[in-house]
């Protein structure tokens, strides 16, 4: 589906108008001790446009209220709630009503994985990945607890994709669950998810997927997918500190959550326990218009917000593909310096802007201080993506150095990280 999205033929859409979307961002404007400041910790979390700025400032300023009321505030809480729902529908391809907003991606998922463990006992089994973020792991780990087997899938370790062959013989008769990330938060790996589904129903499986990585990169279609769940998280892709998950309506009416009374047995909302974040609620919707915006800017024909989703996402992906070539060409020109994950130019559509790296005689910790106090905002570790780190030996060694690059991001900052590199290794 994504490849097939990739390939087809761009033609009426403008590249990506970079001036404009770094004037959307007021935090890229900062400087650290005299440098401007770059912003290589997209996969940590992206920076907001002023739009969700304002939303969640105005929507706390003139409609702040709990939902259900009888009065103007509350109902415009709800109107409000129904548009992002929809927003984020037209984001993923789907129905505003299999959208269930949560504090993040990791809560949502055990929400699930305790629900699809209510119907689940002794010799069940769920299959995840070695190439997955802790999050898709340890909810489903825990119902071990209940006799359930975990399996896990490993990873090639020269490149770090995915072992499809492993992960095939690992899914049987028994398997319940299959949960697979979209793309690794570490490596940039982006995996055949679309494969993983198709494995998993021809078993008789349910699949969960974690898109919070892919959701900045590339075009997340749920129907086409046919997936059972897809979770996100919004503040990977220039919204809120918020979770998004997607579920098909048939599971979300038929597992049973675990929730108070007086909640309503409806979806999506009998999956929402207490009271969301109405704010950044109202800052999701935001997001999403920036999106539109984006696509509308790179191609004007488009006439559906899911048409400009995806006119944006052609954008983001022909100028993310050009600093992926510039990026990885430069790293591996380092001397004594390891590139962890996909580094040949023929496979780049499988992976995305996220790097990490390892360079003798400095630690991870090392590097990502010295570039921080030159103004480049990288990470070091894990990042959670505990079973990579683990199965490549790097987990008592500071993990990696991760570089991760979203579409504000700019070949001049490519260039100029490259260089503040070759300055510390020497
Ligand atoms: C791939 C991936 N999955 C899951 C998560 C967890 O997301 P959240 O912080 O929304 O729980 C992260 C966070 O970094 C991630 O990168």
């Amino acid at each position: 589906m994504l490849v097939a999205e990739r390939n087809s033929p761009p033609s009426t859409s403008t590249a990506l108008d970079l001036a404009w979307v770094r004037s959307q961002f007021p935090a890229l404007a900062q400087t650290v001790n005299g440098q401007p400041a770059v912003f290589l910790d997209g996969p940590g979390g992206t920076q907001v446009p002023h739009r969700v700025i304002h939303a969640i400032a105005d929507y706390l300023a003139r409609n702040n209220a709990n939902t259900g009321g009888a009065y103007s505030t509350s109902r415009n809480t709800d109107r409000m709630i129904a548009d992002a729902r929809a927003a984020m529908g037209d984001f993923l391809n789907c129905d505003a009503d299999e959208i269930v907003f949560g504090p993040n991606m990791t809560t949502l998922t055990y929400a699930i994985s305790r629900a699809r463990g209510r119907e689940l006992g002794r010799g069940d089994e769920i299959v995840l990945t070695l190439l997955d973020h802790d999050a898709n792991f340890s909810p489903w780990k825990a119902l071990e607890e209940k006799g359930v087997v975990i399996r896990t899938a490993k990873f090639h370790e020269a490149d770090c994709t995915l072992d499809m062959q492993d992960l095939a013989s690992k899914i049987g008769k028994r398997t319940k669950l299959v949960a697979v990330g979209y793309a690794s938060n570490a490596v940039g790996t982006i995996n055949n998810v679309a494969e993983v589904v198709r494995l998993a129903r021809q078993a008789g499986a349910l699949s969960y997927i974690d898109a919070v990585h892919y959701a900045p990169h590339g075009t997340i279609d749920v129907r086409a997918l046919d997936c059972d769940f897809l979770v996100c998280s919004t503040y990977k892709f220039f919204g809120p500190h918020l979770g998004v998950l997607y579920g098909k309506r048939e599971h979300l009416k038929r597992l049973r959550p675990y929730k108070v009374r007086p909640n309503t047995d409806n979806i999506p909302n009998c999956w929402e326990w207490g009271t969301l974040n109405h704010e950044c609620i109202a800052g999701i919707k935001a997001c999403v218009d920036y999106w539109e915006e984006l696509g509308r800017r790179a191609n004007p024909a488009v006439n559906t917000r899911r048409a400009a989703i995806l006119a944006a996402h052609e954008a983001i992906h022909r100028h993310e593909r050009t600093m992926i070539e510039k990026m990885i060409a430069g790293l591996l020109a380092i001397p004594g310096l390891k590139l962890y994950g996909i580094g040949d130019p023929q496979r780049f559509k499988n992976r995305c802007a996220t790097f990490v790296v390892r360079i003798e005689g400095n630690t991870p910790l090392e590097l990502a201080t010295k570039l921080g106090e030159r103004g480049f905002f990288t990470w070091d570790g894990n990042y959670y993506a505990l079973n990579l780190t683990e199965q490549l030996d790097v987990e008592r060694l500071g993990g990696f150095l991760r570089i991760g690059l979203v579409h504000y991001n700019t070949m001049e900052e490519v260039e100029r990280l490259l260089g503040a590199l070759r300055e510390i290794v020497g």
